[in-house]
């Protein structure tokens, strides 16, 4: 994706390979740092910290925090400890899981002194193949959009075609194009009249430093609003399709998304409203049926819900990011991170392989039979 420019991924090896570079994403959109990773216990804090986040990348970072544990030590208790360690940091994106155990399966058959090699190669790999993904996705939602822009009653036609997301799916999540954010731009770069409604997603506010900052660098017209804006647009005729990402996809379907996809899903249905829900393989867990009843939900901390991180406008700090409190003191807040949207709220699943309906066949008939 482009930076002023500059084609950019969101992670890297640094030259000589022994080390991993980052995007600093609690920084953006304000201040844009790398950060270098040279130890395992650097890449679980980084995914726990949301210096990196978005499930494709925290799987990635995981896969190097691997590497880079095994540089140290490469014998069979190290990497068991790296492979908790890493997997520990964030419960609900099982993208962290599926890339630990295929870099732990690809390199616990060797000697110990090819291991490191073993890793860095596996996964480089898998964000390699996260990025083809990526822009798969992207070509079979570019499809959809296109169908339906045209579908539109003849005085809507030279409206832009207008689309609603909730949290961060772009290049940011993932290492390069994004899942949800792919369509978007393959639509974008195809000459379609697209405008974007960006839920600002809180608390985090992923929608309105990340994907705000992502489309305004491609130059895709865009609009932040706040989460609860988005019923009143579908309302009022103007979301033509929504589209998310997801951090764990079951095998019937269910999606777990970033905490307010449910609601956006049920206004959605309400409205009659397109939901689609972009996802690679990697973040379908086929031991999970029921997503509300089995997927793990990330509980953070209560203090993203009280403060909110900003830049100093005016003044001697001005420029600089500082936290402010939003509630009085003493009363408690609660975070959980994400809600799983059932799939039958889900028009369709838009994956690396093409696009199915939202049930274990439609997967099956992608993916293949278990
Ligand atoms: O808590 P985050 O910022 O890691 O949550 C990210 C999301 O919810 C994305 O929508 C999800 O990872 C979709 S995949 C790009």
């Amino acid at each position: 994706m482009n930076i002023d420019g500059q084609a950019w991924r969101t992670i890297g090896l640094e030259p000589g390979g022994r080390s991993v570079w980052v995007i600093d994403q609690t920084k953006l959109p304000h201040q844009f740092q790398t950060l270098t990773l040279s130890t395992c216990a650097e890449a679980a804090e980084a995914i726990r910290t949301m210096v990196v986040r978005g499930a494709p990348l925290i799987g990635v970072t995981g896969a190097y925090g691997l590497m880079l544990a095994l540089q140290v030590d490469p014998a069979d208790a190290a990497l068991a400890a790296a492979f908790d360690q890493l997997n520990a940091t964030r419960p609900t994106a099982v993208n962290l899981r599926w890339a630990l155990e295929r870099v732990r399966d690809r390199v616990r058959p060797l000697p110990p002194e090819q291991r490191a090699a073993a890793a860095r190669e596996e996964a480089g790999l898998i964000a390699e193949e996260d990025v083809a993904m990526c822009a798969a996705i992207g070509d079979h939602g570019l499809e959809i959009f296109q169908r339906l822009a045209a579908a539109r009653p003849k005085e809507r036609q030279g409206m832009p075609f207008q689309v609603l997301t909730h949290c961060n799916a772009g290049w940011l999540a993932t290492v390069d194009w994004g899942t949800a954010l792919a369509p978007i731009y393959k639509a974008h770069r195809a000459g379609l009249n697209i405008h974007v409604w960006v839920d600002e997603t809180r608390p985090r506010n992923q929608g309105a430093s990340l994907t705000a900052y992502e489309l305004g660098r491609e130059g895709v017209p865009h609009t932040v609003i706040v989460d609860n804006a988005g019923g009143h647009l579908m309302q009022h005729g103007e979301v033509d399709a929504v589209i998310v990402g997801t951090d764990r996809t079951t095998r019937r379907g269910d999606v777990c998304n970033k905490i307010g996809t449910y609601l956006k899903a049920l206004a959605a249905y309400d409205n009659g409203v397109p939901f689609y829900v972009a996802l690679p393989a990697s973040t379908i867990d086929w031991s999970l049926d029921d997503g509300v009843a089995e997927i793990p939900i990330e509980a953070r901390s209560a203090e993203e819900v009280t403060h909110i991180q900003g830049r100093v406008v005016e003044g001697a700090a001005a420029g600089s990011l500082v936290p402010v409190q939003l509630t009085p003191d003493g009363s408690e807040g609660f975070n959980p991170a994400f809600d799983v949207t059932p799939a039958r709220l889900v028009t369709a699943l838009i994956t690396d392989r093409g696009v199915a309906e939202a049930s274990e066949d439609g997967l099956r008939g992608l993916y293949g039979p278990s």
